[in-house]
């Protein structure tokens, strides 16, 4: 079995995929796995054609690489890969999409609504805005329909910081998801493996000073992490229960992350699926995967392994 990474892409996210790509391969070569990494550029085609030995890791984070766009490519090609099938990550790449979803299997998720920035200008912005805090209330949380790393995600408190926040959306994406801000504990939960075989791993809690932005996720100081996170045994329990039933409903495969907000009445919040999750020095999963006293070398050999087994 040949591992081809691939990490980089010309999403916003380049910087954190080709630092995530770096890890996977250290981890694989010190498993003793033959490993390459390469860019998504002119040469992947001809490099993949006519090999039966090789399994791809799409690590790129943004569109194309998280929105099935590569892994229908990879289909086409015929060649195995680690993680959620082109179909699937279609459905999580959305978040309303997912959020849908969600709702219609008893998955509780913040209260939203999601409107692209055309229907802002063709019935008026600020009427929208009036809408939105007659029905919402405040504080809400503004984020791009599809998208990740926290770009382009402002909390709202007060009505005039709505459009400023929906501007600095629109940078990022056509369509802006608004969703009621949930205050609790914010965990993320990490998943292996696939259907009935996948399994949580141990929460890890984040505790931001500030914003938990692009800036603090990927510089260290500004968040403090807890792992495991600092639950009762009935949260751990809860939190780790909605993330399998997110896993499981979505058809995700091998490896995703599930962000949640217990709130205040205990109910686990799903905001957030990730199905390529970041895998750098700070990111989450890998966290995880150490916290349940496992090796992450073993860990990636096993699921490049099982992709490769697969077909
Ligand atoms: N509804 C919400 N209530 C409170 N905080 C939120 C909410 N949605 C997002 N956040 C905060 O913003 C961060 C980024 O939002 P998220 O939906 O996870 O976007 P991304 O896909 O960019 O990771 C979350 O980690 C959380 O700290
Ligand atoms: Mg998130």
């Amino acid at each position: 079995m040949d591992v081809m990474v691939l990490a980089g892409g010309l999403s916003h996210e380049r910087d954190v995929s080709m630092r995530s790509g770096r890890r996977v391969q250290e981890e694989l070569r010190d498993a003793g796995v033959k490993v390459s990494l390469h860019d998504v550029d002119s040469s992947l085609i001809p490099l993949l054609r006519g090999r039966e030995d090789v399994v791809v890791w799409p690590m790129l984070h943004g569109a194309s690489g998280e929105d099935g766009s590569l892994q229908g490519l990879l289909e086409l090609l015929g060649v195995p890969y680690v993680g959620t099938r082109a179909r699937e990550a279609r459905v999580a790449w959305v978040k309303s999409v997912a959020k849908a979803i969600f709702a219609r299997d008893g998955i509780a998720t913040p209260e939203y609504v999601t409107l692209p920035q055309s229907l802002f200008r063709e019935v008026g912005a600020e009427h929208v805005i009036d809408a939105i805090v007659d029905r919402m209330g405040l504080p809400v949380v503004v984020k791009p329909a599809r998208g990740g790393s926290a770009l382009g995600v402002s909390l709202v408190t007060e009505r005039d910081q709505l459009s400023r926040a929906l501007v600095h959306c629109f940078a990022y994406g056509d369509t802006a998801l608004i969703e009621a801000a949930v205050t609790g504990t914010e965990v993320a939960v990490s998943i292996l493996g696939t259907g009935d075989d996948a399994e949580a791993l141990p929460a890890v809690e984040i505790q931001a000073e500030g914003a938990y932005d692009y800036d603090a996720r990927y510089n260290p100081g500004r968040v403090e992490y807890f792992v495991p996170a600092r639950l009762t045994p009935d949260d751990a329990a809860t939190v780790a229960r909605t993330a399998l039933a997110v896993h499981r409903n979505l058809s995700l495969r091998d490896l995703s992350r599930v962000d949640i907000i217990l709130d205040d009445q205990g109910i686990a919040q799903v905001i957030d699926v990730n199905v390529t999750p970041g895998l750098t020095e700070t990111s989450l999963l890998p966290q995880s995967v150490e916290a349940s006293g496992r090796s992450l070398t073993e860990v990636y050999r096993s699921i490049a392994a099982a992709a490769y087994d697969r077909e």
